[in-house]
């Protein structure tokens, strides 16, 4: 059956390359099923981008799953949204290989993330790793993807997709929707490491400067309690000067569904102590029944599988017609 889309088309990807943390709860998951009101969805385990740095098979195959687990369990609904692995779907690396075509060597070597991770990885610059934002506008070209919602750090290819699209519309007429970045309604709290709290919290960070979303309640607690604070004791939100301080009332806000101010109202002439004794347990409370749905997705693999494999046809089903007319335009033979 082929799919219908009327809404306004969203398109997120992650890489199934690490576990997935606090900050891309509060910045994204928390708001999925909202946006499934909203869009017709797609929700893509982006495992094709994760080979750019060197992976454990097994564990790579593991966190597939386990993303999509994760995404069932914060409640998408995988009848309504498409989620799927893009290895499932190939025209993602057809298309790829098309914009490669129309993509140059001198954009792609201003990408900073391209420069960054080559000299994170300086034994493996690999040319997956060049031409990574030729692969991700293709993820979001063949879905003819509105809306595309990122983060500061992917702000750089979503214009370099942009920049495609419009190329090979120029050309070729109107073949490709040009993306817009999705923001959202109430602005996302940033969500900051725990031990370095002037740079994001993010996966690729120490273990400790990071709350994984399966994290059980006692590390969640071990972490908030070494989290970076300061020494003048006051609960109040100045970014500037108190970085780590202001982390953790942010974070509490977000788990509570209230006010920075208020959470500073509640805990105001407490020390330091009650402000982390009141963040785990916030985000316990937030997690914990997350966390029991999750484990009770990621033990029914056969569900799981299902999950996967419809979303792969529905996505698959979409990509084709893109393909089909990209192919068509630049000129292939068809039969
Ligand atoms: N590059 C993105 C990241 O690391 C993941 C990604 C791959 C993506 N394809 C995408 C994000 C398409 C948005 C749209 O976060």
């Amino acid at each position: 059956m082929s799919e219908t889309i009327r809404r306004p088309v969203l398109y997120s990807a992650v890489q199934p390359s690490g576990t997935l943390t606090l900050g891309n709860y509060i910045g994204a998951l928390r708001n999925f099923k909202l946006l499934e009101k909203d869009y017709d969805c797609l929700f893509c385990m982006a495992d094709l981008h994760a080979l750019t740095v060197r992976q454990e098979p097994a564990a790579l195959r593991r966190r597939t799953a386990e993303v999509a687990a994760l995404y069932i369990a914060c409640g998408l609904d995988p009848e309504k949204s498409i989620i799927y692995a893009q290895s499932h779907v190939p025209q993602h690396a057809e298309l790829a290989w098309i914009l490669n075509c129309f993509t140059y060597m001198g954009e792609l070597s201003r990408m900073t993330q391209f420069k960054d991770k080559s000299a994170r990885h300086a034994d493996n610059i690999n040319a997956g790793l060049f031409t990574y934002p030729v692969l991700m506008a293709a993820d979001i070209l063949l879905y003819q993807a509105n809306v595309v919602p990122v983060g500061a750090d992917q702000k750089q290819h979503l214009e370099i997709c942009r920049d495609i699209a419009n190329r090979f519309n120029g050309i070729y007429g109107n073949v490709l929707t040009v993306p817009e970045p999705y923001i959202a309604k109430s602005a996302a709290a940033r969500i900051m490491s725990l031990n370095d709290p002037t740079s994001k919290m993010s996966k690729s960070g120490e273990p400790d400067s990071f709350i994984s979303m399966v994290d059980d309640a006692d590390t969640i607690r071990r972490k908030i309690r070494r989290a970076v604070t300061d020494s003048d004791g006051e609960i109040r939100v100045d970014p500037e000067n108190k970085p780590g301080v202001t982390n953790l009332i942010t974070i509490c806000a977000a788990m509570r569904g209230c006010t920075a101010d208020e959470v500073c109202a509640l805990l105001a002439g407490k020390g330091y102590g009650a402000l982390k004794d009141y963040a785990a347990e916030s985000i316990i409370e937030v997690l914990s029944p997350i966390q029991e749905e999750y484990k009770r997705l990621v033990a029914d693999k056969a569900y799981l599988n299902d999950v996967l494999k419809n979303g792969a046809e529905r996505a698959s089903g979409l990509a084709m017609r893109t393909l089909r007319k990209v192919y068509k335009k630049v000129g292939l033979y068809q039969l």
